[in-house]
């Protein structure tokens, strides 16, 4: 008996993935801005948890083995995919980053938000019409070697953004947010 439910449980499966496949059009629009933003907050986690925070002198090249890299990736995506990929923050490193007022009601509204995993909505850009998908990131315990407290920090993140921001965040804090946006 359990052979053959399991035997239709696969079929089943199997025929949700084609269906999956075969819809096209939005969806798969969708499913690619949702894993675009998955890949790099995925990664800039990843790297964090990698990185060697032992060291007492973190160096120039260390500072940027993390979340520098993670923008050079998502150039690689938004060409890659045909995306535009944007991170927002109050608290920035990188000026280019500093959240618009719009983006800080975004901010605002994940921050006291919880349950609020993401957010679509459709933008206009030079005419025409774009879907944005926007997810907030979070502040990890291997985070806090570059974002923690201004007075622990990496001498060679000062020396690198001089207008820097993002320090004294917390486990738990909200860092920032990522919006993926694509063409309709
Ligand atoms: C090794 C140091 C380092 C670690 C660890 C690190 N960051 Fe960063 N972070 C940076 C630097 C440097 C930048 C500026 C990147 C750039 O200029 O592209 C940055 C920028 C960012 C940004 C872009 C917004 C802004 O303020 O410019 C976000 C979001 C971010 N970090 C989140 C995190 C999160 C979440 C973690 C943990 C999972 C983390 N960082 C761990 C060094 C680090």
């Amino acid at each position: 008996m359990h052979l053959v439910r399991l035997l239709l449980i696969a079929v089943v499966l199997a025929g949700m993935t084609s269906y999956a496949l075969a819809d096209g059009g939005l969806d798969a629009k969708k499913r690619k801005m949702t894993g675009d933003a998955m890949e790099v907050i995925i990664m800039r986690s990843t790297l964090a948890k990698n990185f060697v925070g032992a060291q007492k002198e973190i160096s120039e090249s260390m500072v940027q083995s993390v979340c520098t890299a993670v923008s050079t990736e998502s150039e690689t995506i938004m060409k890659r995919d045909k995306v535009k990929i944007r991170y927002a923050a109050i608290k920035y490193r990188d000026p280019k980053n500093t959240a618009t007022a719009e983006e800080e009601a975004l901010l605002a509204k994940f921050d006291k938000d919880r349950k609020l995993k993401y957010q679509w909505d459709e933008v206009t850009i030079e005419g025409k019409a774009h879907l944005r998908y926007s997810r907030p990131i979070f502040i990890e315990k291997a985070c806090l070697a570059c974002h923690g407290a201004k007075d622990k920090l990496p001498p060679a993140i000062s020396k690198l953004y001089p207008e820097d921001k993002a320090y004294d965040f917390e486990v738990g804090d909200l860092r920032g947010m990522v919006q993926i946006t694509m063409e309709k």
